[in-house]
């Protein structure tokens, strides 16, 4: 009981702690003395006056491999700027960044600096690569005097190793007027292996463009968004919340857009209502999109095209198939949103386009992983929302696609995939549903499991409730429609999946509970209920 795992562990614990504890604001490690000042590029190197810190937008890191991850920080001293610029300077400035195998950066094993471009809004991403697999880093960032709180991460393990486990958060929609990012600080102190996001992380809608019954609980900083400056802006406001800063902070992210980092409801080249400039609009957003967040370069948009879906392999434990169900798909159909009418079982309908779902197939196919789990926007599973014989389902969903929805269940079971599971998002509300062959066949054949995470905010305060079966959908097994978030502790043995739910979030601080557990065994499609 002594030795090097034993020290381990006690140093490990209080970093984490300490991580945590230097949440909120200026947590400025190293910062103006001694060997940091000596790195410091420094502010005034061309003249010009230190403005104060630029870091107030946050660090972050993403889609860890074996041998790296991607680093991101903004700068900006005036996030709210209007011209969407953050208050920067119109010109270059160098952004130092270190990467420590431990908190205090005594064993430093990665550094540089990066260039902050006005062309991409002073965003930096730093993509290291030959660490060791499977296991946590330290970063941190600096500019002149001013050095970035430190941010936890860590790279995948080796391709194939056996991994004992891996916690995983899944959250999607943050609208910002409809609360705080309670949820966000609560995901921070899961402390997981990674975060997913599988979408509306922003909402392009302006001040009182979205009211929800509880009321706006702070104000949105513009109209809607549409241009190049307004995404810019609106994804700074965002990146000022401590809450959301810390869970960046802790773990790395991937992410995935679902429609309002866009347009509402949009649909490959088709936006919500017609509108003039869509292309334009499409480019803005996705530029922004990209500007913003913790990814790699390979997903560097070209205009309005942005190579998104991808996957993300977790040694021989799990696949992420990170799938992109808004940039390829065919319009809604039956004229909008609510069906069925006939047309949205189409075989030619897709809602991944044709490419990214032979890539899924073919993925899944290669797949060696125990599971191989869709990280993806919109509700996989049928789901009737009308009560009685009457049927009435989301054109917006794969309800929508039924064509493209048949052909990957096919796919993963012609390929003998061990355990599909299906991530999803969108619908602010928490779903557990058992996947079939037919769903509107009772007993066909259970063939996977999708687990659907709530909001973060979008839809404000909802009342506590209990689920007590559907009988339209036989095959949803819970759902709940208040605020939180879904972890998920995947091991080789099983996936346990927890739906953790918030009392409010029109105030801070909001405490989390499990709301209901949910295991898949491995080699068992479907749920069971978990205990405790
Ligand atoms: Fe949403």
């Amino acid at each position: 009981m002594s030795g090097p795992p034993h020290h381990r562990e006690q140093s490990h614990l209080p970093d984490r702690r300490t991580l945590l504890s230097t949440a909120l604001g200026a947590a400025a490690l190293g910062s103006g003395t001694g060997r940091a000042a000596a790195l410091a590029p420094g502010a005034g190197h061309d003249g010009t006056r230190d403005r104060g810190n630029p870091f107030n937008l946050g660090i972050a890191s993403g889609d860890p491999s074996p041998d790296g991850f991607v680093l991101w920080t903004r700068l900006a001293h005036e996030p709210l700027a209007e011209d969407g610029r953050g208050g920067m300077p119109d010109r270059v400035i160098d952004v130092d960044w270190q990467i420590a195998e431990d908190e205090g950066f005594r064993r430093v094993v990665r550094s540089g600096t990066e260039q902050a471009l006005p062309a991409r809004a002073h965003s930096v991403h730093v993509e290291p690569t030959g660490l060791k697999p499977d296991r946590e880093y330290y970063y941190r960032f600096r500019v002149g005097r001013h050095t970035t709180r430190t941010g936890r991460t860590r790279t995948a393990p080796a391709p194939g190793a056996p991994s004992s486990s891996l916690t995983v958060c899944t959250a999607s929609c943050a609208a910002w007027e409809h609360g705080f990012f309670t949820a966000y600080r609560r995901i921070a102190e899961e402390e997981p292996d990674l975060v997913l996001h599988l979408g509306d992380y922003i909402y392009e809608l302006g001040h009182l463009q979205y009211p929800v019954p509880s009321g706006i609980a702070r104000d949105v900083a513009g109209s809607e968004a549409r241009t190049l400056a307004d995404y810019r802006r609106r994804y700074a406001q965002y990146r000022t919340d401590p809450d959301l800063q810390l869970a960046h902070a802790v773990a790395p992210w991937v992410v995935v857009w679902d429609d309002h980092e866009l347009d509402n409801n949009w649909a490959g080249q088709h936006p919500e209502l017609p509108q003039l400039g869509f292309d334009e609009r499409r480019a803005a957003s996705f530029r922004a999109y990209y500007e913003n967040m913790p990814l790699r370069s390979a997903a560097k948009p070209q205009g309005t095209d942005m190579r998104l879906y991808r996957r993300i392999e977790w040694g021989g434990l799990a696949n992420f198939h990170v799938l992109d169900t808004r940039q390829y798909r065919d319009d809604q159909a039956c004229g909008g949103l609510v069906g069925p009418c006939g047309a949205e079982s189409a075989p030619e309908r897709s809602i991944t386009g044709d490419r990214q779902e032979n890539w899924l197939l073919d993925g899944l196919r290669r797949s060696g992983a125990r599971w191989d789990l869709l990280a993806q926007q919109v509700m996989f599973a049928r789901n009737d929302t009308l009560d009685g014989p009457l049927t009435s389902t989301s054109m917006d969903t794969w309800d929508g696609y039924t064509a493209s929805r048949g052909r990957i269940t096919r796919g993963w079971i012609e390929a003998g995939v061990r355990n599909p599971v299906v991530l999803t998002g969108d619908i602010h509300e928490h779903y557990a549903a058992d996947l079939r062959t037919d769903y509107t066949d009772p007993a066909s054949e259970v063939v996977g499991s999708e687990l659907v995470t709530t909001s973060v905010t979008s839809g404000g305060d909802a009342e506590e409730d209990e689920f007590t079966g559907d009988p339209d959908n036989p095959h949803i097994r819970f759902h709940s429609g208040m605020r939180g978030y879904l972890r998920t502790r995947i091991t080789p043995e099983q996936l346990r999946a927890d739906f953790r739910v918030l009392p409010y979030v029109s105030r801070a601080g909001a405490p989390v509970d499990t709301k209901a557990s949910f295991v898949v065994a491995d080699g068992v499609p479907g749920l069971q209920h978990g205990t405790g």
